[in-house]
């Protein structure tokens, strides 16, 4: 069999590997077919018929997220029919959720996937409201607010926890309009095999699972930073997004794009409160011989460091130091304490906490 197939796509004709769907064919071709089931890092579900294509010789629209590609195929991805497909779709959509004075899917938390489509392909024929009552429900966790309004059930978030992380602390519960999502016998997250990591927040294609600290942050005026997480070695990739000078949460970068793919832990998503926190060093601190810590400058307090280590080599030879590193430092760090405990004061005792 060959490595790769060709097939047509709006006319244009693409190469891909074997075995590849016809979203990564679509997306060769420079078509941005829209999607809501679908995350790179899931099977394919094939649930929310965002993403549906027309495939010539197929009766039916095929969901590119899950549809192989296949040799000879010709697509076309923005047909009337297509087109008609995705209004009516999401004019059900709009029937099943809370909706905004401008009949968009209500933003209750930064990021709506679901509203974006509504305001790309506008919708179709005005539904009544489904208005089913759904199960809502108060969990006392810190980090993480279930809508279950905004819930379209993608299983985006279930099928996470379960492949990605592979804790399985949530799952979809009830049946038909009243589907959402629950823990195994409706505990709270705190009392459930949750790791608290986020990874259904990010994965999430309407905010209805968000962050409970950032609820208030609709439409604010954000920085984004990128920056590297200092809780371990791993070098996992984050977005800082500041506000008025401080960090108000932090999201992954997109998976497919750093180290981490996509995903964080709970520290480096939600620990951040220790950067603004008053208690946290800003400048050196010397021991006077008044036996009180007193302010100085990094030349200063290298200069004392440097002394004491010297004097402990002068009186008792190199081998009474020991240089230890962290495993939060960056590699070249940890490269430069074995440096110095070798070069500069001429033992080999260093070491490395991860080291163990
Ligand atoms: S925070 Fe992580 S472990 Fe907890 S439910 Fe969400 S994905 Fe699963
Ligand atoms: S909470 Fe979000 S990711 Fe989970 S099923 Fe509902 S819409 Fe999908
Ligand atoms: S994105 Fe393809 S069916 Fe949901």
């Amino acid at each position: 069999m060959s490595d790769t197939i060709r097939l047509v796509v709006d006319g244009e004709e693409v190469e891909v590997p074997t075995g590849s769907t016809l979203l990564a064919a679509t997306a060769r071709a420079g078509a941005d077919v829209p999607t809501l089931c679908h995350d790179p890092r899931l099977d394919p579900m094939g649930s929310c018929r965002m993403c549906l294509v027309e495939v010539e010789g197929q009766r039916r629209l095929q969901p590119a997220c899950a549809y192989p590609a296949m040799e000879g195929q010709v697509v076309h991805t923005s047909t009337d029919r297509v087109e008609r497909h995705r209004q009516v779709l999401l004019s059900m959509y709009c029937a099943d959720h809370t909706l905004d004075a401008d009949g968009l899917p209500a933003e209750r938390a930064l990021g709506n996937q679901l509203r974006a489509h509504v305001e790309a392909f506008g919708t179709g024929p005005t539904l009544p409201p489904i208005g089913t009552p759904r199960a809502g429900r108060e969990d006392p966790n810190p980090y993480i607010h279930f809508d279950p309004d905004s819930c379209i059930a993608c299983a985006r978030c279930v099928r996470y926890c379960d492949e990605v992380e592979a804790v399985s602390a949530i799952t979809l519960a009830m049946r038909g309009s009243s589907t959402t999502i629950a823990t195994a016998d409706q505990v709270g997250l705190l009392d459930s095999s949750c790791e608290l990591c986020g990874g259904c927040i990010d994965t999430c294609p309407t905010g209805a699972m968000s962050e409970k600290r950032a609820l208030g942050l609709l439409g604010a005026d954000e920085e984004t930073v990128r920056s590297t997480c200092n809780f371990c070695g791993v070098g996992c990739q984050l977005d800082l997004h500041v506000r008025d000078g401080e960090v108000v949460r932090v999201s992954s970068p997109p998976p497919g794009t750093t180290v981490n793919d996509g995903n964080l832990c709970v520290k480096g998503r939600f620990a951040t409160e220790f950067i603004n926190h008053p208690d946290r060093l800003t400048v050196p601190l010397i021991r006077g011989d008044d036996g009180e810590l007193h302010e100085a400058t990094w030349d200063e307090a290298i200069r004392v460091t440097a002394a004491g280590l010297m004097g402990v080599k002068e009186r008792y030879g190199a081998d009474a130091l020991g240089f230890v590193s962290s495993s939060r430092c960056t590699g070249e760090e940890n490269y430069l304490v074995q440096k110095l405990s070798r070069a500069a004061f001429g033992t080999n005792n260093c070491h490395q906490c991860a080291a163990t």
